[in-house]
């Protein structure tokens, strides 16, 4: 089991996390409305006009994230430019569940690696990109329970 105070103590965990949900890009997009003419990069985005940030993008952008295809939880030692990371959104309306969905993880992260063996099946499987990278095969895995 891991209690309340273990959670700070869990850094490599809490990395594993960060760059899981980048590479995952559940949610792909954030959705706002310009509610006032905005210039932009040169480009004008009228009032009313709806604006995705393309969240995949953003997190897969070589300019932000070095090699980012690669999985490497020490790419977060270094705080990421502020806006570079956008898996929850951002301002008033960043998901309300941020905290607890990476709470989550970690709770099964660890019970996974803790106690278990477990083997994709499939490690080459095609990736489906649509609405966010997963294998075809729904990542199928076989597990060993290691210990009572
Ligand atoms: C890895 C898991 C999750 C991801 C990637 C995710 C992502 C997002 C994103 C991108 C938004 C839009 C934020 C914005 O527009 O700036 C959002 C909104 C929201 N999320 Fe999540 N979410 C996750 C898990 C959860 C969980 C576990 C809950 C609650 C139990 C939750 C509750 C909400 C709520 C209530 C909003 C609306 C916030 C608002 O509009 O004020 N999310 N989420």
């Amino acid at each position: 089991m891991i209690t309340h105070d273990d959670l700070p103590r869990m850094k490599y965990t809490a990395k594993v996390v960060e760059e899981t949900i980048r590479m995952a890009n559940v949610a792909p997009m954030v959705h706002r409305v310009a509610n006032r003419d905005v210039e932009y990069g040169g480009y004008t985005i009228p009032t009313g006009w709806p604006v995705l940030v393309w969240v995949r993008s953003l997190h897969t952008d070589p300019v932000y994230y070095q090699d980012p295809l690669t999985f490497n939880p020490e790419r977060w030692d270094k705080q990421v430019k502020p806006g570079t990371y956008q898996a929850f959104g951002g301002g008033y309306r960043i998901c309300a569940g941020n905290m607890l969905a990476k709470l989550q993880i970690t709770i099964m992260l660890h019970h996974l690696s803790i106690g278990y063996e477990w083997e994709l099946l499939n490690p080459d499987a095609k990736i489906n990109y649509l609405p966010h990278p997963r294998p075809l095969d729904g990542a199928a895995m076989t597990f060993r329970k290691l210990r009572a």
